[in-house]
């Protein structure tokens, strides 16, 4: 479908335009059993999903798109689903060439990354390096993310830098801690989405979510469309945003 820009200036405020959208890519299992196919079908549809939104997020000038692709409890599904979601994002980050060639989306992964094998590793960081120089919206992969882990994993570096000598105890603060979670290089988030009809964080952005704003819908993530993101940002544009004041 071509959204052209007049489209898309007719119904968006382009100077309200989210910096930072997250999105939960939640309900691919449930679209698959719908149509009696198996749930991996889902998770692939999922993936093409990523590919449309991406690129449309791009074109309405979003900085940063961050989508949770598997948490650090999706290791808790059976083995054969697990070993095909990695099968399925193995072979995606193989395609890195062909899928980003034409586009300005830069792919940086975050998520721990210790327990993937050394093969996935070496992709992970191939799609990174090829998209590096691209200067449009910032894919974030969620890859064996979890809110939890990262603030731990911060809280970490931090003890880290105390026991070197770079910062005092006394000294630590929201904004030296932000600067050791993942997505410290790109703007706030301000909106993130949930399709699939579920109401919740399922451990996606804990610290980051403190001020978005949240969407909902019911429809699983293989079927979201640009038309439902655009329904997501309309709402997120009549939302007043006070920031704790008056
Ligand atoms: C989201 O879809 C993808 C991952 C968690 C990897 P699900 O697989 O959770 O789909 P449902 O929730 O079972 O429909
Ligand atoms: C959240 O979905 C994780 C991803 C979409 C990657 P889940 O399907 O794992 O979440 P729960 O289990 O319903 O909370
Ligand atoms: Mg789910």
């Amino acid at each position: 479908m071509a959204f052209t820009k007049k489209d898309i200036e007719e119904k968006l405020d382009m100077n309200n335009i989210p910096k930072h959208i997250g999105v939960i890519m939640d309900g691919n299992g449930r679209w698959a059993e719908a149509r009696h196919l198996p749930r991996k079908a889902g998770h692939k549809a999922g993936a093409e999903t990523l590919e449309k939104i991406s690129r449309y997020c791009g074109k309405l000038g979003v900085k940063a798109l961050t989508a949770y692709a598997f948490s650090t409890e999706n290791w808790n599904r059976p083995k054969e689903e697990v070993d095909n979601l990695m099968e399925l994002l193995y072979n995606y980050l193989l395609q890195v060439e062909e899928k980003f060639k034409n586009e300005n989306i830069r792919l940086c992964i975050i998520g721990d990354r210790t327990p993937f094998s050394d093969k996935m590793k070496e992709a992970m960081a191939h799609a990174e390096d090829y998209t590096k120089d691209r200067d449009g919206i910032v894919l974030n992969m969620a890859l064996n993310y979890g809110g939890r882990a990262e603030i731990a994993n911060a809280a970490r570096l931090v003890a880290e830098d105390v026991k070197n000598g770079k910062i005092n105890p006394e000294d630590i603060d929201e904004n030296y801690l932000g600067k050791y979670m993942y997505t410290a290089d790109v703007p706030e988030v301000d909106l993130i989405i949930r399709p699939s009809g579920e109401e919740r964080l399922s451990n996606f952005l804990l610290w980051q979510a403190a001020y978005a704003e949240f969407w909902y819908s019911e429809i699983n993530w293989p079927d979201f469309s640009e038309k439902d993101m655009e329904r997501a940002i309309i709402d997120y544009q009549k939302r007043n945003r006070r920031f704790g004041k008056v």
